[in-house]
């Protein structure tokens, strides 16, 4: 397994598996790894001949206010365990390496980052286009892998490929989950005992969703107004939202139809959780 720290070094590496008609699979993360990661790795490693990983907590991608400083980082344990799972390429740049000081270019999807976490994380996106466009630039993978856990991004980068002809399909990959429910995430690690037990209400309430839905409820104000009541039930929770979406467009529907997404944000603490859930129905 290499570790690429330039994107000179990344590029060699690249190259030289292109040159050996390798097919590249590539998952861009910001480390402190999880099960959740890993299933995206997995799945890489199942149908790609060469496997990458990114490791980089990406500044333009993070608020003024938000964590960017304190975000857990672990590259000598990340770096065992995408060992483990037989990685041939971690590429792990400096913030200088992936933004010079004279950088001034971003890439920006306007329509799908605008509600849900784009609404309350101002440019979050941007960051994220921005980033992952230099990552497909410098990896050039056939095929990257995101997951369903961060359903707006995946959309995002989806609809970036297409729209700027990138030459890379994109694979969703399903959330990786606790044995009590609670979706993986590095910001678990800041959940102190109890919150770690308030958290588990994110997957319950999406839980809640989704049996009111697939037991008719056709009223998203109602069955979000019950998700509320249960997510409020728990002291250390703040709703950031809880929104029901077309699961195409992300905007916001009035009754119920046949793809929608249920998507929250929660703080718990001062840790801001996401979940979310694709409830498909039959024939309405
Ligand atoms: P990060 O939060 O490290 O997540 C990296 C990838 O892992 C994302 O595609 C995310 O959706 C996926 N992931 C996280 N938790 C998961 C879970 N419980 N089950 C399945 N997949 C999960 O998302 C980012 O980093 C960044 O925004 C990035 C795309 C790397 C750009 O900086």
């Amino acid at each position: 397994m290499l570790i690429a720290k330039t994107i000179k070094q990344a590029k060699k590496a690249i190259s030289e598996a292109k040159l050996k008609n390798r097919t590249i699979g590539f998952v861009p993360t910001m480390g402190a790894l999880h099960y959740g990661h890993l299933s995206l790795v997995r799945a890489a490693r199942k149908s790609c001949d060469f496997v990458a990983v990114s490791i980089f907590v990406n500044p333009a991608q993070f608020g003024p206010k938000e964590d960017f400083r304190k975000y857990p980082r672990a590259f000598i344990r990340d770096e065992r365990l995408l060992q483990k799972e037989k990685v041939d390429l971690i590429f792990y740049p400096s913030v200088a390496e992936m933004y010079p000081k004279d950088f001034s270019t971003y890439v920006e999807e306007i329509y799908l980052s605008k509600p849900l976490c784009g609404l309350i994380r101002p440019g979050h996106f941007r960051g994220v286009c921005t980033v992952v466009a230099k990552l497909f630039n410098i990896i050039e993978p056939d095929t990257a892998y995101f997951g369903q856990k961060d359903y707006q991004q995946a959309c995002i980068i989806k609809r970036m490929v297409k729209d700027l002809n990138f030459p890379v399909t994109v694979k969703v990959v399903s959330t990786v989950r606790e044995k009590d429910g609670l979706a993986m995430s590095s910001r678990n690690a800041y959940l102190n005992c109890q919150e770690r037990k308030d958290a588990l209400v994110l997957f319950e309430s999406i839980e809640l969703a989704k049996k009111l839905v697939r037991g008719g409820g056709k009223n998203p104000k109602k069955i979000i107004a019950k998700m509320r009541k249960l997510i409020l039930s728990k002291k250390s929770a703040k709703i950031d939202y809880i929104e029901i979406v077309d699961a195409q467009s992300l905007q916001k529907v009035d009754k119920m139809q046949k793809n929608v997404l249920i998507a929250i944000a929660v703080y718990i603490g001062k840790t801001r959780l996401i979940d979310n859930v694709i409830v498909h129905l039959k024939g309405s």
